[in-house]
């Protein structure tokens, strides 16, 4: 590659994200499918946590997208229905990579939801059908004992995944690679689109 270049291929942004997501896999001790996830209240409070990546790709819904999976009375929960809209990031250290994803966000069907979360492990299922995310915890032990009281409910099999339990799709309208470069001198290509039947166009940015 000349040095002058860019080394963020003009692509099909889900393409190119296939291929650094396909590198990260390779080179990130843990997790390489864990994102950051901005939401933000209605009057523009925002609020970040991390979450995993659970589906993503050209096929996803209308425009192709990024799935997570949460409990939807969750503070974010709480967040993404009042306002649905979010984005995602990605920070790949071992590869020196940022990606930035943005766009609205819709419910996965219920089927989507079940079939992902009887996928998980068992105790999985339990840990998060006991779990009141977010909401304050007297004692550690009060979670145990739900963990405990399900664990009895139901000692084989799945469990009944919960109402609330359910995953979001976001569907870009943009999509930002940044690549570190020697000096600092670093590379930025964004993609946006006007929604997700259009075509994508891109840019380099200043880093
Ligand atoms: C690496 C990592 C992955 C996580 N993955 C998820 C996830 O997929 N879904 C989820 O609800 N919480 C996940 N969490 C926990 C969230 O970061 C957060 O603590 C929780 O969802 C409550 O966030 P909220 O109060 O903003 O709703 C993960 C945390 C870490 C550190």
């Amino acid at each position: 590659m000349n040095e002058t270049e860019s080394a963020i291929p003009v692509t099909d942004p889900f393409t190119l994200f296939e291929a650094w997501f396909a590198e990260a896999k390779e080179a990130e001790p843990n997790d390489p499918n864990a994102m950051a996830l901005a939401t933000a209240t209605p009057e523009g409070r925002p609020s970040v946590r991390m979450v995993l990546l659970k589906g993503h790709g050209s096929h996803w819904g209308d425009g192709g997208g990024f799935v997570f999976y949460t409990n939807a009375e969750s503070r974010k929960g709480e967040e993404i229905r009042a306002n649905m809209q979010a984005s995602l990031l990605f920070h790949w250290k071992s590869l020196r990579r940022q990606i930035r994803i943005e766009g609205p966000l819709t419910e996965v069907s219920s089927e989507q939801a079940d079939s992902y979360f009887h996928s998980r492990p068992r105790v999985s299922q339990i840990g998060s059908a006991a779990s009141d995310q977010s909401r304050p915890l007297p004692d550690r032990q009060v979670y145990l004992d739900r963990v405990a009281a399900l664990e009895e409910r139901y000692p084989e099999g799945d469990i009944p995944r919960p109402q609330h339990w359910t995953g979001f799709l976001l569907t870009p309208t943009a999509i930002e690679f940044w690549s570190d470069r020697e000096f600092r001198l670093h590379d930025r290509r964004r993609f946006t689109r006007e929604g997700p039947g259009e075509a994508w166009t891109n840019t380099l940015l200043y880093p």
